[in-house]
This record gives structure tokens, C-alpha cells and sequence, in this order.
């Protein structure tokens, strides 16, 4: 299974319908990505960036095509099954943090392993404080979202969106609410998270210059891939 790409997209197209009026915004799209692979997804606003992403995280269906995660066909499946890929093989970061601001760093760290069971999230909360100390946080831990500045609280996002040790993980336009530097030291973040843990990562950017560090740029300009 390790040449299986971790995500591969078929034709995929999506129109929105609201009452009577239909908008097409996503044609015909084919492309996969690889088992460790970064790649950057850019375009001009509205031009179906995060349409694309919420496809790819199976938060919503295609209007036509087909989408497979881990070679498996996302479309045949009903939404428990949906839920299940979405909670054990994929993480999300999005260009608000969306940290639970009644807990602290190391509990919102450990959100997504609640879903798969107290047990779980055990086991995995000795790895999660190593990562948050790794990314700078090791004397955050017990503090709550609103004590840290906005590139700490992302720098929390990233390392949540690994929780459930995913196969893929989509950013929405992660650095979009950060200055150049925290932005910097967030997106180096992912990147080496990346590097060292083999996990993939398709990201949204405006920022060119991250862009062009991704392994692979997929340019998107009015619904199609250019
Ligand atoms: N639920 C919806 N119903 C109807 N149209 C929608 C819906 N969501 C998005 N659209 C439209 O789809 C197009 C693509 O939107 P999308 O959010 O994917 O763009 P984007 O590339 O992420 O833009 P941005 O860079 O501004 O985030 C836009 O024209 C938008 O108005
Ligand atoms: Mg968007």
C-alpha cells in the first residue's frame, strides 16, 4: 500500500445550489498527492481554494468525480463512515485557530484524540507534549488559549492537527492571520513536522514564498488547475 497516494481526486467537480440558483466553482480537477509529499494549493480570491480543501477533507461531497483517501472511495461511504476517515487518517489546521478557550494548551492539543476515546488519549498525550515542546510551548502547557499571542496559538493548532497521527493534513490559509514572522516560524513548523514525522500536507496559501518551498505547487484560477 505505500505507493497508494494518500489522496487522489477523479474528475472532481462541485456547483453549489442555493434555491434556484446554481454556482459552479470547481471543474474537473485530477490530481494526486503522495505519502509525505508538501504541496501548496494557490489562486486569486474565489477561486475555489477552500471549496477544494473541504472536498479533500470530506467536510462536504463533489458535484461529480471522485475523490479516494488511502485508495479507498470517499463517495461510497455513508457519514459515519465519512467521520470515521476524517477522524483516524486526517488532520485540519484553518486560518483561525478555533483553540476551545476553556481549556488549556495541552487539552485543546489532545481534542481530537477525545473522539477516539479516553484510552487513546492517554497514550498519546506524552507524545503531544513532547511536540508542544519541541514548537516552543513546553511552558504553555497548563496555560489557556487567550495568555498567548496569536502565532503561539496557531504554532497549538499545528501540532493539535497531529493528534490523531494523521495521514494527510489540510491548512486553510494557516500563516493568513499572522505577521511575516510568526507566520515564518509557523509554516518552518509544518514544514519540518513534515520532513520528520512523513506525514503529507496539502496547504493553502496567499504567500508566494511558501509556495515555492512546498515539494509541489498546484495553481488554481477559476475552477480549474492551471
Ligand atoms: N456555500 C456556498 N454557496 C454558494 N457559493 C459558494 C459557497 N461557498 C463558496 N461559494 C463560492 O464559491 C467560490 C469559491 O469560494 P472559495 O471559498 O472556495 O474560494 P477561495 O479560493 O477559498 O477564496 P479565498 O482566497 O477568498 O478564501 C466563490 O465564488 C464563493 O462565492
Ligand atoms: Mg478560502
Amino acid at each position: 500500500m505505500a505507493d497508494t497516494p494518500v489522496i487522489e481526486l477523479r474528475g472532481v467537480g462541485k456547483t453549489y445550489y442555493n434555491g434556484d440558483i446554481a454556482t459552479p466553482v470547481l471543474f474537473d480537477m485530477s490530481f494526486e498527492v503522495g505519502r509525505g509529499e508538501f504541496v501548496a494549493i494557490v489562486g486569486g480570491s474565489g477561486s475555489g481554494k477552500t471549496t477544494l480543501l473541504n472536498l479533500m477533507g470530506l467536510l462536504d461531497r463533489p458535484s461529480m468525480g471522485e475523490i479516494l483517501v488511502d485508495g479507498r472511495n470517499a463517495g461510497t461511504l455513508d457519514e459515519p463512515g465519512r467521520a470515521s476517515v476524517r477522524r483516524d487518517r486526517l488532520g485540519f489546521i484553518f486560518q483561525f485557530h478555533y483553540l476551545l478557550p476553556e481549556f488549556t494548551v495541552i487539552e485543546n492539543a489532545l481534542m481530537p484524540c477525545r473522539m477516539k476515546g479516553r484510552r487513546f488519549q492517554e497514550e498519546q498525550e506524552p507524545r503531544m507534549r513532547a511536540l508542544l515542546e519541541k514548537v516552543g510551548l513546553g511552558e504553555k502547557l497548563d496555560s489557556r488559549p487567550a495568555q498567548l499571542s496569536g502565532g503561539q496559538q496557531q504554532r497549538v493548532a499545528v501540532v493539535r492537527s497531529l493528534a490523531n497521527d494523521p495521514a494527510l493534513v489540510l491548512a486553510d490559509e494557516p500563516t493568513g492571520n499572522l505577521d511575516t514572522r510568526s507566520g515564518r516560524v509557523v509554516f518552518d513548523l509544518m514544514r519540518s513536522l513534515s520532513r520528520e514525522s512523513g506525514t503529507t500536507f496539502v496547504m493553502v496559501t496567499h504567500d508566494d514564498n511558501f509556495a515555492l518551498e512546498a515539494d509541489r505547487l498546484i495553481r488554481i484560477r477559476d475552477g480549474r488547475i492551471e
